[in-house]
């Protein structure tokens, strides 16, 4: 008998195909990245790196991940690529335990200011296993506020600075983040997960000539399969002359054993296509499409990204609002918004993003046509405003989520948005 798992793989291929994948942070990987993914180098144990493994038969893994970092400095501008860790978490918290130690101090981004779980927010072992000081954003224009960073800098004199964001629509000041560190002599961490496919395109700043370590994910912008990489810069190297062998023996043995030998492959191919000059028309149109998107929202992005606050709609409607779009076609996440007035929980906003819808072929048109969908979807969450008593919650939001499923105007916009999506292609799905 077939596995059960086929038909779901059928199922979810349906809903990647005939609905509208706005999460910012999500892509579709083409079919030599998916071929590749799922070949027989799956089979292999390589603990270890190239030229010291700790099993044998690894030759051709070693010409495998050899290759692989020569794309990634390549790509990059960088000198010392290590292209094992498992994903973005783990690449951040080997950097995290290498340059600070256990009871280290780090700062970084808040998680509701933007930044990610892993420059020490208190759900993450990263707020606990380090003296973790965390910078906002202003509350007024949302933007990083380089003299508070510079003040905490100052005050806490931390081992590292993360620069590093995963719901920030504006482009990101390396040179500002390089003079605080460089003026307290400590590390600067640039973590570009989001706007990899940005910087290595040219249209975001690149932070090499700033900062002393990239960490990366490989699968949003950058359009490659989920993994995780951390580059040395020349900045770096001349800071640590041992920097890039320490991050090394942190991801292994430190932190992990084998690596991921079928991802790595799969990552050197996506390497190779994001060298390519059609990744950078490709970004360039991802850029287009959000800022098409954010003028027809009226919300201002600089990158591939948009956060939408829903608080002109009511209170603490973004799960209301997810769910609400879901039940059109149309995936988006729930996010917090800086000075969050609801909850981490039920927050007051919405995150989405153009690389996905881009990698399909849509253009400016096309987003004109879904920001009007979403507009429409919007109208129809306001009145559900989360309860202030927490203990009323649970009970609101099922009832609210029948009331949304019951919703003839979302069906009809899932029916519309179904025949538009089905007409773009997904790499991989017939
Ligand atoms: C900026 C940033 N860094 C790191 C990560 C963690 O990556 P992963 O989910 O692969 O662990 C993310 C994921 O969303 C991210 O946005």
């Amino acid at each position: 008998m077939a596995s059960k798992i086929f038909p779901l793989i059928k199922e979810e291929a349906h809903r990647q195909k005939y609905g509208l994948e706005m999460i910012p942070s999500e892509n579709y990987v083409s079919e030599d990245v998916l071929k590749v993914l799922g070949s027989i180098l799956t089979n292999k144990y390589s603990e270890g790196h190239p030229g010291a493994r700790y099993y044998g038969g690894n030759e051709i893994i070693d010409k495998i991940e050899r290759y692989c970092q020569s794309l990634a400095n390549k790509l990059f501008g960088t000198v010392h690529a290590i292209v094992q860790p498992h994903s973005g978490s783990p690449a951040n918290l080997a950097v995290a335990l290498e340059l600070a130690g256990p009871g280290g101090t780090t700062l970084g981004q808040s998680l509701t200011a933007g930044g990610h779980l892993t420059y020490g927010a208190q759900a993450s072992w990263t707020g606990k296993l380090f003296n973790a000081i965390q910078y906002g954003v202003d509350p007024k224009t949302w933007h990083i506020d380089l003299n508070e960073v510079r003040t905490l800098a100052k005050k806490h004199q931390p081992k590292f600075i993360w620069v590093g964001t995963t719901a920030y629509p504006y482009q990101i000041d390396y040179k500002g983040f390089a003079e605080i560190a460089d003026e307290i002599e400590c590390f600067l961490v640039a973590d570009t997960s989001h706007i990899s496919g940005l910087i290595v395109t040219g249209y975001h700043p690149s932070p090499v000539p700033y900062a002393h370590v990239i960490t990366t994910t490989t699968h949003k912008t950058l359009r490659g399969p989920r993994g995780g990489m951390i580059l040395v810069t020349k900045k770096g190297l001349e800071k640590d002359p041992d920097l890039g062998k320490r991050l090394e023996k942190s991801v292994m043995p430190g932190l992990q054993g084998g690596p991921h030998d079928h991802q790595t492959a799969a990552i050197a191919v996506s390497l190779e296509e994001a060298l390519k000059p059609s990744f950078k028309t490709y970004i360039g149109q991802v850029v287009k499409n959000a800022k098409v998107l954010g003028e027809e929202l009226g919300i201002p992005t600089e990158v591939h990204l948009l956060l939408m606050s829903l608080a002109s709609f009511g209170y603490g409607l973004g799960y209301q609002a997810q769910y609400a779009l879901e039940e059109a076609g149309i995936t988006v996440n729930k996010n917090t918004i800086p000075g969050e007035p609801a909850s981490p929980f039920y927050p007051s906003g919405i995150r989405l993003g153009s690389a996905a819808l881009t990698t399909r072929g849509m253009k400016e048109k096309d987003m004109v046509k879904i920001a009007s969908w979403i507009k429409r979807v919007l109208e129809d969450i306001r009145g559900l405003d989360l309860p202030k008593d927490q203990d009323r919650r649970k009970d609101f939001l099922k009832e609210a989520k029948t009331k949304l499923r019951a919703n003839k105007n979302l069906k009809e916009i899932k029916e519309e948005v179904k025949f538009f999506a089905g007409k773009f292609p997904v790499p991989g799905i017939q």
